[in-house]
């Protein structure tokens, strides 16, 4: 046997193996290898697979991740249209659904059986699997087109790269169909940890789900813990199953998860039991679920039933009402927002409510909180409807204690004691007292650093409190005038990070002029209305210059936005803080159009930087390889395309020389981003 062929069985072993692990442990929970163990095993295969790639399997389960961003998501049409499902919402509808099945198949009397699922509540997804490996994955889109996110859900665990099990019916196309979704106990983890970070929380576990499904980067949907569960296939009758429940039987041998609780119901009468028992463990699942899937469960049936344009006749979903508790209001508290706005809050007595631990409430502002009449002490039912913050449904007059009062927003901000206005036409109360309102301030700050905005890593929430509450920062210029020796000695904050977020806060200088705008936080400009600005006067100057009529003039610029962005300008207090940015030397430019470009040299290429460039910090290198399409990862591997190298390059340059991987400098990567 040749090294080759050596190479070659090795490699089919080894994928053989890890994917049996992974099958046992995603799959059937059973762990049957250490975590250590495996990743030695994954790594070797991983090296062999580097050095032999044409033995690797299209289903490797190195596959997984590591895939290259792609640049925008592709269509995908659905080989079969993704339908909807008509909805009953109480048992009469179920009864009429089970009258009509039988009516229109002529089986008058019969218990036909039916097979009762739960309804979860993800995000619906297509697989395509043809001669048992997954080609496509796709969202629903429409129904009949969606979008093509293969590259993010090859990083679903619970997703099989190729099908297991036996039988020629594997052989052919077969399309999987199913949800995906974050388990509530991973989505509060990963809540908890972002809060930690100072990061904006994710409102429900569905939206999240979807936004990392959509994802062009694959690495931040592999970070989000995403789950799939298989309900049906496109074309029933076109596998070798006479029933449903015969399908779902069979999904594990194939490598999916079904969601616990499905049963096989012999008439309605058992339909109507399994719902109601689902109802009663909906608060102990793992995941949400927003119903039930009630479905006839032979599949000649199904065919002979089949559908209209809309939805099956052979299936109904059964909607419950989002759950609710009653809990006790213990205070009310008032919170106050970027823009002074002042928010009551009821902090709860902790419950869990559709297992989501909640101890607050918003009560969004004075006419809400009258129309409800919520107090002090009162007992009132909450409920969540898909988000995780619950809302107030109404008080429970029965329970409400003696000596109450109704609650009435202060005349005075809370956090400064400034007076708290009211504007015509508004329904929110708001302090008057600007950025000189620490509440204000602190949001005003954590919004300039943002993500969104000029994106300053290492200013998140804790850090932004901290500068406000020691008066180190008295409005958003004063991040400029910020040195290494105010920030050191703050609480959690080592030489390193401190040096770190010097850098972060120096480099935010050159970030072209709609983040700025973002950041400025004017109202009614979020980022789409800030490009428009930005592209239209290509300078601050000019912008501070613009009057109204032109603004109006510009497309997708409303009167509304005219008006706030004029008043923002003509304010006394902006006018000397803008000018305190211009000395602070911030760039207040827009980007060029030419450089936002990506550009076919740079796309889905992989950078890594190393060392110190001559005149270009590593986050500018970043952002400019970026934003031409490129990529930029911490370290070197067989994947890495270009190491820029700067002075004092070390391990990464070493590395990237044994692997042959092409070294720039600074004038090889300007080259390269200006090729077109
Ligand atoms: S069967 C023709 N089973 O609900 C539709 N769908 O309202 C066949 N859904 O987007 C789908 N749980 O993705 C089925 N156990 C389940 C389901 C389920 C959730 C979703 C489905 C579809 C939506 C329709």
């Amino acid at each position: 046997m040749t090294s080759h062929d050596e190479a070659a069985a090795r490699i089919r072993e080894l994928t053989e193996e890890l994917t049996q692990h992974a099958h046992l442990y995603y799959v059937l929970d059973q762990s049957t290898i250490s975590d250590y163990d495996y990743d030695k095993l994954f790594r070797e295969l991983q090296e062999l697979e580097r050095t032999h790639p044409q033995f690797r399997a299209p289903d490797s389960p190195t596959q997984r991740v590591g895939g290259a961003p792609v640049d925008y998501l592709e269509k995908a049409d659905h080989p079969v249209p993704m339908l909807s499902l008509d909805n009953a919402f109480d048992e009469d509808g179920v009864r009429d659904f089970d009258t009509r099945v039988k009516r229109f198949l002529g089986l008058q009397g019969e218990q036909l059986p039916y097979v009762v699922e739960t309804k979860l509540d993800g995000l619906a997804v297509e697989l395509i699997y043809r001669q048992r490996v997954l080609q496509v994955g796709a969202s629903r889109g429409d129904g009949r087109t969606g979008e093509d996110v293969t590259h993010n859900l090859r990083t679903v665990p619970t997703i099989p790269l190729g099908l297991h099990g036996h039988g020629d019916h594997v052989e052919g196309e077969i399309v999987i169909r199913g949800e995906v979704l974050i388990p509530l106990a991973d989505f509060s983890a990963l809540n908890r940890r972002r809060e930690a970070e100072g990061e904006a929380t994710f409102k429900n576990p569905r939206n999240t789900a979807a936004g990392a499904v959509r994802q062009l980067d694959p690495r931040l949907a592999a970070e989000r813990s995403l789950k799939f569960f298989a309900h049906s296939s496109a074309d029933p009758g076109a596998l070798p199953f006479a029933s449903h429940s015969a399908f779902l039987d069979a999904l594990p041998d194939w490598g999916f998860r079904v969601a616990p609780g499905w049963e096989r119901c012999q008439g309605v009468v058992e339909v109507l039991r399994q719902l109601r028992r689902i109802a009663r463990l909906r608060d102990d699942l793992p995941h949400e679920i927003d119903g039930a899937v009630i479905k006839v469960d032979d599949i000649d049936l199904q065919q002979r039933l089949g559908e209209t344009t809309r939805a099956p006749r052979w299936a109904l979903a059964y909607k419950y009402p989002p759950p609710q508790r009653t809990t006790r209001v213990d205070r009310i508290l008032v919170q106050v927002g970027r823009t002074g706005a002042l928010t009551p809050v009821a902090d709860l007595e902790p419950i869990t409510v559709g297992g989501v631990t909640v101890s607050r409430a918003s009560l969004h502002n004075q006419d809400e909180l009258t129309r409800k009449d919520v107090r002090v002490g009162d007992s009132v039912i909450v409920q969540r409807a898909g988000d995780v913050i619950p809302e107030v449904v109404r008080v429970v007059p029965e329970r409400r204690p003696t000596g109450t009062e109704p609650f009435v927003l202060p005349e005075a901000c809370p956090v400064c004691g400034a007076p708290a206005d009211r504007e015509e036409d508004e329904a929110v109360l708001r302090c008057t007292n600007g950025l000189s309102c620490p509440a204000q301030l602190r949001e005003a700050i954590r919004h300039f650093a943002s993500r969104n905005a000029m994106d300053i890593e290492g200013m998140g929430k804790k850090l932004c409190n901290q500068l406000v509450d020691r008066s180190l920062v008295r409005d958003v210029a004063g991040i400029y005038d910020l040195r290494f020796d105010d920030v050191v000695i703050l609480e959690r904050m080592a030489d390193k990070s401190a040096q770190n977020l010097m850098e972060a806060i120096d480099s935010s200088r050159r970030q072209p002029l709609h983040r700025l705008l973002v950041g400025l936080g004017i109202r009614h400009v979020g980022e789409q209305g800030a490009r428009v600005l930005a592209d239209h006067a290509g300078s601050l100057e000019a912008l501070r210059a613009i009057v109204t009529e032109e603004l109006e003039a510009i497309e997708d610029v409303g009167p509304v936005v005219a008006a706030s962005v004029r008043a923002f300008f003509g304010g006394e207090r902006n006018r000397i803080l803008l000018d305190r940015l211009v000395a602070a030397e911030l760039r207040t430019t827009a980007e060029p159009r030419a450089i936002r470009a990506t550009s076919p040299a740079l796309t889905g290429k992989n950078f890594v930087l190393t060392g110190t460039l001559p005149s270009m910090t590593r986050a500018e290198a970043k952002a400019t390889i970026t934003t031409r399409g490129g990529k930029v990862t911490g370290s070197v591997s067989s994947k890495t395309d270009y190491l820029v190298a700067g002075e004092a390059a070390g391990s990464k340059l070493t590395k990237a020389r044994e692997l042959g991987i092409e070294v720039l400098d600074e004038d090889g990567l300007r080259r390269l981003l200006e090729e077109v």
